[in-house]
C-alpha cells in the first residue's frame, strides 16, 4: 500500500517511522512533510489542510491510504473528501472533528452523554459575558471556541484579566472567525493526563497514558506551547483505571456521536484534570497528540497500519493493542525564543550519534527540519523530539537526556525537567 501521511510534525515523522515498518506498507508519503519524513519516504509539496489539492494528488498518484496527522484537515474534511473518492482515510469526519474544531460543541456533546466536565456557559454577545465574568468571580476560564493553534485558553487569575479576554476574542476579534463564540468555563485544579483511544465508531481500545509539558520552561514556568516533552505511561493514570476512564469519557462520546449518524472513527484524545473530585475532561482532541504520540509509538509493538484499517473497517471488537511494558520519553528541543519569534535555519548535527547510544531504544523524530544542500537545518520553533525507552521512567529520561546531549544545534534549548514531576512522587514508572 503506498499511504499518504498529511502534516509536518514530529508527531508525522513517528506515524510514517512507525507505518513503514508495517509489511501491509509499501511506500510512505508526507505532505508537507519535514527532514525526517523525507528520509522514510518522499515528501510532497502541499499544504496540511489544501484538500482540493491533497485530492486531486490522491488520486494521481493512486494513493491506497490516507492520514490525517493534524486537527486542521480533519475539520476541513480531508476524511469525508477521501471517502466520497473511495480511499480509506483514518480519522474522523468534519463532523466528529468538532469534537475539537468546536469548544461548544464539544461541551454539548460532553453534557449530552453525561462526561464530567467543568460548568461552562456560552456567549457570542460581549457585554453578556462580560455580566456574567462579574457575577462568576475569578478564577475563571475564558476559551475562544474555533482552532486557535493551542492559543485561544486564557486561564484567567483575576477578573479583569476575564473581561480582558473576552474583550479580546468578542470585540477585538484578535483570534478571527475562531473567537465569534467563546466558552466560559470554571477552572479546575489538579495534574493533566492525555488518554487516547483507537476507535471504530463503536469499540474503543485505550492507548496507554501519556502526561505532555505545555510551559516553555522548567517548573512549568512561562507561556503554553504546543508541547516540549511527553512520556507514558503516566504513572497518575495507571493502567488498571483505563477501560474505567474509556467509560467515563470516550464510550458515552462515541453513543451519542452514533446516535446524531456520525459516529466517530480514528483517535479520541481526552485531555483529563485529575481533580480532588475525579477526573474531569478538559478537552477533547481528535488526532494523536503532538509530542504524545512518538512515546506512545516507540511503545507500539502492534502493526500500525492493521489497526487503523481494523478501526476503519469497524472491526476491533476482540482486539487489542500490543505494547512494551518499558516507559518512553521525549525531550523537545526548540529554537530559542519559541513560542515567540525564533530564527530559522539553525544548523543540526549528531542524529545519528545520539541514536548509536542505544540501538533501536533512541529515535530522533524530526519535526521542524528541513535539508538544504544535502544539510539539516532546523525550520520551526520545535525541532527534534528525541525519544528513548528504558526499563523505567527514571531510566528512559535518563537514556533521553543522554541522547539530547550528543545532538549540537545552534540557538537551541530544551526543558531538563520532562517526567520529574512524576519522579519526585515515587509512583510506578
Ligand atoms: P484546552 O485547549 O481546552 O485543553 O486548554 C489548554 C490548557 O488550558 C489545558 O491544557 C489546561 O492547562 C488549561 N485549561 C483549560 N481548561 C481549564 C480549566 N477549566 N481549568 C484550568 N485549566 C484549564
Ligand atoms: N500535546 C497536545 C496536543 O497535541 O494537542
Amino acid at each position: 500500500m503506498r499511504v499518504l501521511i498529511v502534516g509536518s510534525g514530529g508527531r508525522e515523522h513517528a506515524l510514517a517511522w512507525k507505518l513503514r515498518q508495517s509489511p501491509l506498507v509499501s511506500e510512505v508519503l508526507c505532505a508537507p512533510g519535514n527532514g525526517g519524513t523525507a528520509a522514510e519516504g518522499r515528501n510532497v509539496p502541499l499544504k496540511d489542510a489544501d484538500i482540493p489539492g491533497l485530492l486531486r494528488f490522491i488520486r494521481e498518484e493512486s494513493i491506497d491510504f490516507v492520514v490525517p496527522g493534524p486537527e486542521a484537515p480533519l475539520v476541513a474534511g480531508l476524511v469525508d473528501a477521501c471517502r466520497d473518492a473511495g480511499i480509506p482515510a483514518f480519522g474522523p469526519t468534519a463532523y466528529a472533528a468538532r469534537l475539537e474544531g468546536s469548544k461548544s460543541f464539544a461541551k454539548e456533546i460532553m453534557r449530552e452523554a453525561g462526561v464530567p466536565t467543568a460548568d461552562f456557559q456560552v456567549f457570542e454577545d460581549a457585554e453578556a459575558a462580560r455580566a456574567y465574568v462579574r457575577a462568576h468571580g475569578a478564577p475563571v476560564v475564558i476559551k475562544a471556541d474555533g482552532l486557535a493553534a493551542g492559543k485561544g485558553v486564557v486561564v484567567a487569575k483575576t477578573v479583569d484579566e476575564a473581561l480582558e479576554a473576552v474583550t479580546e476574542m468578542l470585540e477585538r476579534k484578535s483570534f478571527g472567525a475562531a473567537g465569534e463564540k467563546v466558552v466560559i468555563e470554571d477552572a479546575l485544579v489538579g495534574e493533566e493526563v492525555s488518554f487516547l483511544c483507537l476507535c471504530d465508531g463503536e469499540n474503543v481500545l485505550p492507548l496507554p497514558s501519556a502526561q505532555d509539558h505545555k510551559a516553555v520552561f522548567d517548573g512549568d514556568k512561562g507561556p503554553n506551547t504546543g508541547g516540549m516533552g511527553a512520556y507514558s505511561p503516566a504513572p497518575i493514570l495507571p493502567e488498571e483505571r483505563y477501560e474505567a476512564m474509556a467509560d467515563l469519557a470516550v464510550r458515552p462520546v462515541l453513543r451519542v456521536l452514533r446516535e446524531r449518524g456520525h459516529p466517530f472513527v480514528g483517535i479520541l484524545y481526552a485531555g483529563f484534570m485529575m481533580t480532588a473530585a475525579g477526573p474531569m475532561v478538559l478537552e477533547y482532541n481528535t488526532r494523536f497528540g503532538d509530542p504524545e504520540c512518538q512515546p506512545l509509538l516507540m511503545r507500539l509493538r502492534s502493526d500500525l497500519m492493521e489497526c487503523m484499517q481494523a478501526a476503519i473497517r469497524g472491526e476491533l471488537k476482540g482486539r487489542k493493542l500490543e505494547f512494551t511494558p518499558k516507559s518512553a520519553l521525549c525531550v523537545v528541543m526548540a529554537a530559542e525564543g519559541y513560542p515567540g519569534a525564533y530564527p530559522k535555519g539553525l544548523a543540526l548535527s549528531g542524529l545519528e550519534e545520539a541514536e548509536a547510544i542505544a540501538p533501536g531504544e533512541i529515535k530522533v523524530f524530526q519535526a521542524g527540519t528541513r535539508s538544504e544542500n544535502g544539510r539539516l537545518v532546523s525550520s520551526g520553533g520545535r525541532v527534534l523530539g528525541v525519544t528513548a525507552l528504558g526499563e523505567n521512567l527514571e531510566q528512559s529520561r535518563h537514556l533521553a537526556y543522554q541522547a539530547v546531549r550528543a545532538i549540537h544545534m545552534e540557538k537551541s534549548f530544551y526543558r531538563s525537567d520532562i517526567g520529574a514531576k512524576a519522579l519526585k512522587k515515587g509512583g510506578p514508572a
